[in-house]
């Protein structure tokens, strides 16, 4: 993917604050601190449009990206951070739940996942729930740096098991390296119809 333009078009925590709905979107979820923001800057080749941080749950605001002036990213707050308090947990859930419940130019979600860790519980749940709400989902399991590929391979199939999904529906990614950016593009343009 040739990204011609990226820009930051607004932050919204409500529906009154998001951008006008005209063009196709992909947001992207995970646990906080897993590499969103530097997933997404990754893709589109930048730098530092999207900051991230070594501290979690940096990103605490739906952040809208405009992409090649043909589709918009979402960089969503990371759920499951220790350190706020539970009320601002709950605030952050129901303003991701209710961003992609009624968002209609909302096209999929990029599930982000560590290679490194086994899902569990928590991200059935999350794939439970977009499915049940009929919102297409990609899964990325980022930071594959970390590993050899050989050994990429082994953590891929455990965690396909884990998911109790096919291999093929993980996507191995890496921020680092742009290890897997070409395929997570193709799947993103599919869900985007481009
Ligand atoms: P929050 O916004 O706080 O939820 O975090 P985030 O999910 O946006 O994570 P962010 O992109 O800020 O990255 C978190 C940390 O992981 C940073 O220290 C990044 O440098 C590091 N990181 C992200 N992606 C990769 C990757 O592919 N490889 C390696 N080695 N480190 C990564
Ligand atoms: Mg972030």
């Amino acid at each position: 993917m040739i990204i011609k333009s990226a820009k930051f078009i607004s932050s919204a925590t409500k529906p009154g604050n998001y951008p006008p709905p005209e063009l196709p979107e992909i947001a992207f979820a995970g646990r906080s601190n897993v590499g969103k923001s530097s997933l997404i800057n990754s893709l589109l080749k930048r730098k530092k449009l999207v900051k991230t941080s070594s501290t979690p749950g940096r990103t605490q605001l739906l952040n809208f990206f405009e992409v090649n002036e043909s589709l918009v990213f979402v960089d969503l707050p990371g759920y499951g951070y220790a350190k706020v308090s539970k009320e601002m947990r709950k605030k952050w859930g129901q303003m991701i739940e209710t961003f992609i419940t009624t968002r209609k130019t909302l096209h999929g979600v990029v599930l982000i996942l560590d290679l490194r860790r086994i899902p569990g519980g928590q991200e059935r749940e999350n794939l439970a729930w977009f499915d049940m709400n009929n919102i297409p989902v990609i899964l990325a399991a980022t930071k594959a740096d970390k590993f050899s590929r050989q050994r990429q391979l082994v953590q891929q199939k455990e965690m396909a098991k884990a998911l109790g999904i096919p291999l093929d529906l993980i996507h191995v990614f890496s921020a680092k390296t742009g290890q897997g950016r070409d395929e997570l593009w193709e799947s993103i343009l599919d869900l985007c119809e481009i």
